[in-house]
Formats: C-alpha cells, sequence, structure tokens
C-alpha cells in the first residue's frame, strides 16, 4: 500500500521529470513528505518510465454468459498486463447487461478480483433488441454509462428517446455507430451514417455523446465541428485503427479502413481533438474467429501498438499519448486517476521504451489469442502495473531487469 518508486522517468500529460513516486494508503503524496514511521516498499525505477496507468472507455470482458471467451479474472489480468487499472466494459453480454441485478454482479465481482477498477455499462435498448427503454429507471441505479455496443440502435426514434433520458438522468451514452441497412455493401457508410445522426441527436437533446472506435475521415471531421461548435461530445479511437499497415487482413467491426482514415485519426490525435484509446479488447475463440466473429484481443498490445505508431514514428509526444490512455479517459469514466500528482490515485505504469520486440500472443494472459499484431516488432513494454499502491502486474523482465 505504500510504495516509494525510485530513480525512474516520470511523465503525464502534463510534466516530463525524472525522481520518485510516493504513494501512501494508495494515493499518490508529496515526493518531500516520505514519513519516518511508514514501511515503504521501495522499487527501483531505473531505465524505466512511470505514467499514470491506463483507463481504457471500451472493453468486453464476456461475462456474464460468454466466460469461454474470457472471464471477468482472465479480462482483468490482461487489462493489468497491458497497464490498465480502469476499463468500462460493454454490455452485450448473456444476459445482457439490461438490469441493475447483472451490472451489480459484475461489478461486484470485479471489486473481489481487485486487480483492476471494473465500471460496467448498461444497454441502452432492454437486451439489445432496440425495442424498449423501460429498463433504464433501473439499470441509472448501477452504472452512468449506457450503450448497445457490438450491435449500435437502428430505431431513430428509440435513440432520441434514450438521448434525452439520458440528458435528464446524467447518463453518457456510449454510440456503436453502425447503420445495419448498409452493413453488408458500405461499411463506410453505415459508420458515417449514424455517427452523423447521433451528433444530430446531441445537438437536439443535449446529451452527452460518446462516440466509440471512431474510424473514418469523414466520422472525424464531423466530429470535430461537433466539438468546435461546443456540443457535449467526445470520442474514442482503437489502437488497430491507427496502424498503417495495408497487409493487416482482420474481421472487426468497424473494420480497418485506408491510409486517408488512418492519417486523418493521427491528425486528430496530434491537433488535441481524440479524447481517448479505447482499445476494443473483444477477446474470442479460435474457432468462433473462424466462424466469422469481429474482434481483436486487444488490451495487451494497445500501449506499445500506440507508442510505436504515434510516438516513434508520427512525433506525437508521450505527455499527449499518456493524455488520451490516462487522464481524458479517467475524466470520461469519473475517476480520480490519470496523472501524477498529489492526491491522485496510486496507479501507476512502469514501461520500458527503448527495446525492440516481437509480440507473442502466445504469452496473453486473456483468453483470447486473437490478433493481428502476432509476430509484429514493437517499441514500449509494461514491466509493472500499481493499481492503488498494490502491485497487480510484474512482468519477467523486470526482475531480469533487476539482475543485470
Ligand atoms: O469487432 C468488434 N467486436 N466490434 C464490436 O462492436 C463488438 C465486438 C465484440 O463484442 O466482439
Ligand atoms: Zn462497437
Amino acid at each position: 500500500m505504500n510504495i516509494i518508486i525510485e530513480n525512474v522517468n516520470i511523465v503525464d500529460s502534463r510534466k516530463t521529470e525524472y525522481g520518485k513516486i510516493v504513494i501512501e494508503n494508495g494515493i499518490i503524496v508529496d515526493p518531500s513528505s516520505i514519513s519516518e514511521d511508514m514501511d515503504y516498499e521501495i522499487i527501483d525505477g531505473r531505465g524505466l518510465t512511470a505514467l499514470p496507468s491506463f483507463a481504457d472507455t471500451h472493453t468486453h470482458f464476456r461475462e456474464p454468459g460468454f466466460e469461454y471467451k474470457e472471464t471477468l479474472e482472465t479480462g482483468s489480468k490482461a487489462a493489468a498486463r497491458g497497464g490498465y487499472t480502469s476499463v468500462l466494459l460493454m454490455g452485450n453480454t448473456n444476459p445482457p447487461c439490461s438490469s441493475s441485478k447483472v451490472i451489480n454482479k459484475v461489478i461486484n465481482k470485479g471489486k473481489e478480483i481487485g486487480l483492476v477498477e471494473i465500471l460496467q455499462a448498461g444497454t441502452i435498448s432492454d437486451g439489445i433488441k432496440g425495442e424498449s427503454l423501460d429498463h433504464l429507471d433501473d439499470v441509472r441505479t448501477a452504472t452512468s454509462f449506457i450503450t448497445d455496443d457490438g450491435k449500435g440502435v437502428m430505431n431513430d426514434k428509440l435513440m432520441y428517446d434514450a438521448m434525452n433520458y439520458a440528458r435528464e438522468n446524467g447518463l453518457i451514452v456510449v454510440s456503436h455507430a453502425e447503420d445495419h441497412y448498409f452493413s453488408d455493401t458500405d461499411m463506410r457508410l453505415a459508420e458515417n451514417l449514424m455517427t452523423f445522426r447521433d451528433i444530430d441527436l446531441c445537438r437536439i437533446t443535449g446529451a452527452r455523446l460518446h462516440l466509440a472506435h471512431v474510424s473514418t475521415v469523414e466520422a472525424v471531421e464531423r466530429i470535430i465541428a461537433a466539438k468546435e461548435e461546443g456540443l457535449p461530445v467526445t470520442f474514442e479511437v482503437t489502437p488497430h485503427h491507427i496502424f498503417g499497415d495495408s497487409s493487416l487482413v482482420y474481421r472487426v467491426n468497424p473494420p480497418l479502413r485506408e491510409q486517408k482514415d488512418i492519417d486523418a485519426i493521427i491528425e486528430a490525435i496530434r491537433e488535441g481533438y481524440v479524447d481517448s484509446i479505447g482499445t476494443d479488447h473483444a477477446p474470442h475463440t479460435a474457432e468462433d474467429k473462424k466462424n466469422g466473429s469481429p474482434g481483436i484481443s486487444g488490451i495487451e498490445t494497445s500501449f506499445p501498438i500506440c507508442y510505436t505508431v504515434l510516438v516513434r514514428q508520427n512525433g506525437i509526444t508521450l505527455n499527449e499519448l499518456s493524455r488520451i490512455m490516462s487522464e481524458n479517459p479517467s475524466r470520461i469514466l469519473g475517476l480520480n486517476k490519470g496523472l501524477i500528482e498529489e492526491g491522485y490515485e496510486g496507479d501507476i505504469v512502469l514501461v520500458e521504451t527503448d527495446t525492440e520486440y516481437e509480440i507473442d500472443s502466445s504469452q496473453f494472459v486473456s483468453k483470447g489469442k486473437n490478433t493481428p499484431f502476432d509476430g509484429r516488432k514493437v517499441f514500449g513494454k509494461v514491466m509493472m502495473t500499481i493499481k492503488h499502491g498494490n502491485i497487480v502486474y510484474k512482468g519477467a523482465d523486470y526482475d531480469s531487469r533487476q539482475a543485470l
């Protein structure tokens, strides 16, 4: 619970400095106030960078109902290995998260496991059937987030009603923007049209809207315009939608796009418009993938992909990356995390940024080994993850580094 990380490069969205981080009773304190009569675990940070641990605005842990793909426990371990200590889980479980009972069960089990802070979104429509909102009075007692992620809301009137409800009750609507009439023929139009609709509904209703896994240049442009207009809209992009390699072929929804889309997303990150990285961690078995399930098991490769593509290849600062992986998502999720400053939660990730290595999906602790990044060379390895002053992940490399 009391930790001192010594001789470490400290980076968050606001600063880069060398020194020590002190965590007492789970909270970051002023390093000059180390108390003589308290026990501290000393962590040697030499050669490492400390960042505020990451917060994911978009995660699937599959429980209840699809435990053969992932459980809250394996998902939590995977998140910690990826440097994450906070995740917002989507509600496309079985049963779906359409009641406070299911939502609270997930949250309580997440607490028992204790590796990462689990927030659970409820569904916008009852059962993700796109028909009724009657369950929302119950759902809102357990969560502040609603989404029909995995599917989206096709019915304009239902979405209008849901967004009015969200505004009246202080909920955040997370939109999986996909017009199903176009899913088989034009996935670009499918995303764009629904994004445009949801921005219009945001303007009309005043609801707080968060657009998930935004992947097209057209959607990015409209969202930037909406932000300039002052609408209460935020958006996330995924690591796989910024990985610019046309040889990458993989089934994921929204699909991997074109270079112009990747360029637009990276430019939007550079200009400070992108609010967060959402991994859309979507674990599936090999058999389910063979049968066409869309998705990437991405929470363990998020930091190395983002660091390699954004910082190494595109000159985005590590401070800016920290803003979209920690500070902003923490704010969206309502957490006292995301900065290495006195009074913030002692949630820290130690990373090594100088050594190139290969992604090896057989090392994933997630049940889902479904990744297009196997064998890719990257920089940026998570060595240790700390939540509330407790070590929740320590990589084998951390100890071998100590032995050097
Ligand atoms: O690729 C995806 N997988 N996109 C989604 O929207 C849902 C997710 C899943 O649940 O597998
Ligand atoms: Zn989605």
